[in-house]
């Protein structure tokens, strides 16, 4: 029996692999404890946008912690979180300028749950009498019950399924299927991964797929909720994914990339007409949703400092050099034997090993076994290798993981 004291996230203790203790990260690399330096090529959860310990992120929490730890965000607020807000909506006024107001919480699936509460109390002030969520089908949204209840029905929610809320999926792929269900006129928000499905495998759809949806929930009333928690902060190769497919989202969740990956942080985005549902001199129709870190101070800075980063240094170049890599690598992959399906949205770059898929195919575990023998950290969605890199990624690193990936699809997909 493995004693682990901590209960590691999406790990079966029970198969007794240890976890490699890792002591330093620097740019695109973790240094472990026994001395490997090991090439972090999905960015640690898709989180870290610049590299880790980005230096300007470092100096503004090590800053903010000298001076203000934690303070309740309800009837008190910070130059902190004020600088951080006004530098987001400057980056998002030339790309989204539809979203005036930011929500904040901690995580990925708090600005989920904030996003969904937003939209029911929306129409619920409104007096639509809407109520209706639709999601996409392979859709991941977070863990927490009402995200869980927008994501796909899989073995990631199976045992939870009585207990999740009804929402209708429709076909990412099949935009008629959503218009007939907008039609019912019932709905209250569409979900959904702007042009990536991440955990569900990284599928990926047309720009003009997201624009007919948006499209569609204008013309049906429902308002649009982008789940930009993965494709945010420069993954997809701009700011936000919405900004391809010209789309104006009502509601924008983001977290993960918002503190340049430093420090958990999600936040909620809404246009006017969203905030304005809420506003009024009525107690009652107030937003009630909260956590206790809501505006962390060292979150704010950490996230104010990734802003100044977009403001002031070139991100996208480094982000247009990380995609031509892929663009490169991507036709001399597609050759190897047993590599299927390559696909490619800005700066990721995914594939499939074998045919066995699922996220619980067996592959998966020797998959992982296989790159971290070479240094290379992959973590593959049951068949699907995604290159998810941070920024600062060198072209030879790149080439390190394609290499990784034709060696270990010729020895694992035997
Ligand atoms: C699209 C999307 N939404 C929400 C989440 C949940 O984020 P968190 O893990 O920070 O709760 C994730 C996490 O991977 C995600 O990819």
């Amino acid at each position: 029996m493995n004693q682990s004291i901590l209960w590691h996230p999406f790990t079966q203790h029970g198969l007794g692999v240890a976890e490699i203790p890792v002591v330093r990260a620097e740019g695109a690399y973790l240094y472990t404890a026994d001395g490997r330096a090991i090439l972090d090529a999905i960015s640690s959860w898709w989180v870290t946008t610049h590299g880790h310990c980005h230096p300007r992120i470092v100096k503004a929490v090590r800053d903010a912690a000298a001076r203000l730890d934690q303070v309740i965000f309800a009837g008190l607020t910070h130059d902190l979180a004020q600088e951080m807000a006004e530098r987001f909506l400057r980056l998002l006024a030339p790309r989204l300028p539809g979203l005036r107001h930011i929500f904040l919480s901690d995580s990925g699936s708090t600005a989920v749950e904030a996003a969904l509460k937003m939209a029911i109390g929306y129409h619920a002030h409104s007096g639509t009498g809407r109520n209706r969520i639709i999601a996409l089908e392979g859709g991941y949204h977070g863990d927490t019950f009402g995200a869980m209840s927008a994501s796909a029905r899989d073995a990631f929610t199976k045992h939870y399924e009585p207990y999740l809320f009804p929402v209708t999926h429709v076909d990412p792929f099949d935009v008629n299927m959503l218009e007939v269900t907008l039609k019912a006129r019932d709905a209250a928000a569409l979900i959904v991964e702007p042009l990536v499905q991440g955990a569900g495998g990284m599928r990926m759809y047309a720009p003009e797929n997201l624009a007919a949806m948006a499209a569609l929930c204008k013309r049906y009333g429902a308002l649009l909720i982008a789940d930009e928690v993965m494709t945010g902060w420069g993954r997809t190769g701009t700011l936000f994914a919405c900004e391809q497919a010209g789309v104006q989202p009502d509601i924008l969740c983001t977290s993960k990339g918002l503190t340049g990956g430093f420090i958990g942080m999600g936040a909620t985005l809404a246009t006017e007409e969203v905030y304005r549902a809420f506003y009024g001199t009525d107690r009652s129709t107030m937003f009630f949703h909260s956590s206790s870190f809501t505006g962390n101070p060292l979150a704010c800075a950490a996230a104010a400092a990734n802003m100044a980063i977009w403001e002031e240094e070139s991100v996208l170049e480094r982000i247009r050099a990380v995609s031509e890599c892929h663009a490169a690598a991507a036709p001399r992959l597609s050759m190897q034997e047993k590599i299927y399906n390559i696909r490619q949205c800005g700066t990721i770059l995914a594939l499939d090993i074998g045919t066995e898929g699922g996220y619980l195919s067996a592959l998966a575990p020797r998959l992982r076994a296989e790159f971290i023998k070479r240094d290379v950290l992959f973590r593959s969605l049951g068949n699907t290798v995604y290159v998810l890199p941070p920024y600062c990624t060198t072209a030879a690193d790149l080439e390190r993981c394609y290499a990784a990936i034709t060696d270990v699809a010729h020895i694992v997909a035997a």
